[in-house]
Formats: C-alpha cells, structure tokens, sequence
C-alpha cells in the first residue's frame, strides 16, 4: 500500500474533482520509438481500473503529423467500452471525423490556439483557420449525438510569439464555447503559467461569461508550477484537471513543451486536501511504473519516484 498524505483540507474548494486522464494520448503522442497497439489497449484498460472516469484514447490526426497515433481506430476497437468510463478520441478536421465516426467513437475533443504561430505549427492554419476546421466537425458530432470537448493551447504563452495577451485567449474561448461546445480545456502546452495568471485569466473568463463549470485545466509541468496553478484553479472554482499518468508526454510541435502534470501528483495533492477524485493512488502507481518500463525510462512524476524509493 503506498503512503497516503494526511488529509489537511483548506477552506473554499471544491469537494469533488473530475481527473480528466491524458496519458494515451497526450503522454505518447511524443514518444519517438512506436509503442505497439496491444501496450496502448492494456494501458487504457489498466488505466479504466484505478477509477479515472475519462480516459482520453488517442487521435485522429494526420498519421503523417503523428506517427505514434496512426493505430487510433484498432486502439478503439481494442478497448471497447467499458461503464461509467468516457473516452474521447482528439479530431483535427473532416477527415478525422469520418475516421473517428467509422471508428465509433463516442466522444471527441477539438484543438485549437490561442496564437497564430502554433495554430501553424500543429494544424498548418490561422487561428481563424482552427476554428472553421472546427466547425462542421462540430456539427456533425452534434448530428451523431455526441459529446465535444474543446481545447485551447498556448494559453499561458507561447515558445515564439512570448506573451499572450489574456484577452486574446478569452476571445477564442468565447468563440469555442458560442460554437457550442461543451467543457473547454485550457491548455498550458509549454508549462509556463504561474497562479496569478491563472487566477487572472479565469477571472477574465468569468467576467465574459464564461463559468467554471465549463473550464478544465491543463498544465504541463516544465517549470514544475502544475500543482501550484491546480490550487489556484480549485480556488477559483475550476472541477476538472487534466494529467497523465506517470507524467508522460509533451507537444511533439511546440519546443520546450515537457510532461504533463502527472496523475498521481495530482491524486496526492488532492488527497491531502480532501477534495475527492475517487482515483486509486496504488493501481495507477503500479500501472505508471510497467508502463515505464515499457518505454524504458522512469516516469518523470515525483511521486512515482517517491513512492517506489520508500
Ligand atoms: P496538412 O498537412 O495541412 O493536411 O495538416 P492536409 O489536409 O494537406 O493533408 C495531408 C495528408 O494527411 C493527406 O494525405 C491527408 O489525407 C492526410 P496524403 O493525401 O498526403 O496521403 N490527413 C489525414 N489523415 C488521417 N487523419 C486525418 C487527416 N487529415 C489529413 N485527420 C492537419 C493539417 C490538421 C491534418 C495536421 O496539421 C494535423 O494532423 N495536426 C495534428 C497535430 C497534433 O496531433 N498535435 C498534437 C495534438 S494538440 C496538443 O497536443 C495540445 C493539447 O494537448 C493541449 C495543450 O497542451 O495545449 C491538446
Ligand atoms: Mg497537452
């Protein structure tokens, strides 16, 4: 049984929180070696035993782009469904609708920027080009009868145009949600973001109208300030998180961009604070450390690593 924090819990936050699971496919799409399609099943299926109730599964994206994911559609027909567990799969354009579809996938997620550079960078167009991409892939989710989730990347800053403004980011988001799409995730690709600019732009995002209950976060842990700007969500509100589990992963388009924060990170610093995930902190360690030794290397989170030494 691994050591659990004591529960120590802080005034103001939410009860419950969503861990919204990225690993098999934020966590692998940067991965250099190809991990073969039986790994990635067991993965998902090991990952969907620990309590985690979203599970994003892979993307269909240009297998040009990202060779890693090319087996998204085997990847979904191995994991088949499973109770009380989503899986959204990433969709680009038309063509990775027409894949996801014939795939049955349930779920999907949309990606956009909030900067014209990486809107290049990673789906070759403008950040007005991101959008209308999106939206006939909108449309058709909606025809099907299923559920869309949005990200925005390089909220915090960008590793080529610096700065982001707050209001820039807020009008893309803006533009998403007035697409109609349901939860959008706000993306830290080069992990960046401090607290207080995570504090100011859900401020701003408020302010326009835009409440919590629609916003997730999403942090890579590059300058180790993912936990910090996870507290600084929770006090403004925010119930979803997104991770992976060992803290794998990276943008394999945007220079600088590290792991994501790591689920089981996260799960302690929730634990510690009372706020419920209903994650088990022991299947997702022992799942974090085989799937390490798969890839060969340890997992980056600190508290694999401080788990498997005590
Ligand atoms: P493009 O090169 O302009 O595409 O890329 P194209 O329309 O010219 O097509 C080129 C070839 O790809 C064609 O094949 C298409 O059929 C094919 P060819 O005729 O040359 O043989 N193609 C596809 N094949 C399969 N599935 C598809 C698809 N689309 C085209 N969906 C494109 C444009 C959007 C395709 C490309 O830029 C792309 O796939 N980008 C995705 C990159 C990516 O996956 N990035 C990582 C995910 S985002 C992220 O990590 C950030 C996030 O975690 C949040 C955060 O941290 O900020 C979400
Ligand atoms: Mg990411």
């Amino acid at each position: 049984m691994a050591a659990l924090p004591d529960v120590v819990p802080m005034p103001g936050l939410p009860e419950a929180v969503t861990i919204y699971e990225v690993g098999p496919r934020d966590g692998l799409q940067a991965e250099k070696a190809i991990v073969d399609t039986p790994t990635k099943i067991e993965f998902i299926r090991r990952l969907r035993e620990t309590g985690l109730t979203a599970i994003e599964a892979t993307s269909f994206v240009s297998p040009r782009w990202v060779p890693q994911l090319a087996d998204a559609a085997e990847v979904l027909a191995g994991i088949g469904e499973h109770e009380g567990v989503r899986h959204p799969v990433l969709v680009p354009n038309q063509r990775g609708m027409d894949r996801a579809l014939a795939a049955a996938a349930t779920e999907i997620a949309i990606f956009v920027s909030a900067t014209e550079r990486f809107a290049r960078e990673n789906l070759a167009t403008t950040v007005d080009g991101a959008i209308e991409l999106a939206v006939p892939v909108v449309d058709r989710a909606r025809q099907a009868g299923i559920g869309v989730r949005g990200y925005v990347s390089m909220c915090f800053g960008d590793p080529w145009e610096g700065r982001v403004p707050i209001a820039q980011v807020v009008d893309v988001v803006r533009r998403l949600a007035d697409l109609g799409v349901g939860t959008i995730s706000l993306g830290d690709t080069i992990g960046v973001a401090t607290p207080g600019h995570v504090r100011a732009l859900l401020a701003a995002l408020d302010e326009a109208g835009i409440g919590m209950d629609r916003i997730a976060l999403h942090f890579h842990d590059t300058y180790g300030g993912a936990l910090a700007n996870v507290l600084s969500g929770l006090q403004s509100g925010v119930t979803e998180y997104d991770a992976a589990a060992g803290g794998l992963g990276g943008c394999p388009f945007a220079r600088s961009a590290t792991g994501n924060l790591a689920t089981e990170d996260l799960v302690w610093m929730l634990t510690g604070l009372g706020v419920r995930t209903g994650v088990d902190l022991d299947r997702l360690l022992a799942i974090s450390t085989w799937m390490a030794g798969r890839l060969g290397r340890p997992a980056p989170s600190r508290v694999v690593q401080a788990l498997a030494a005590s």
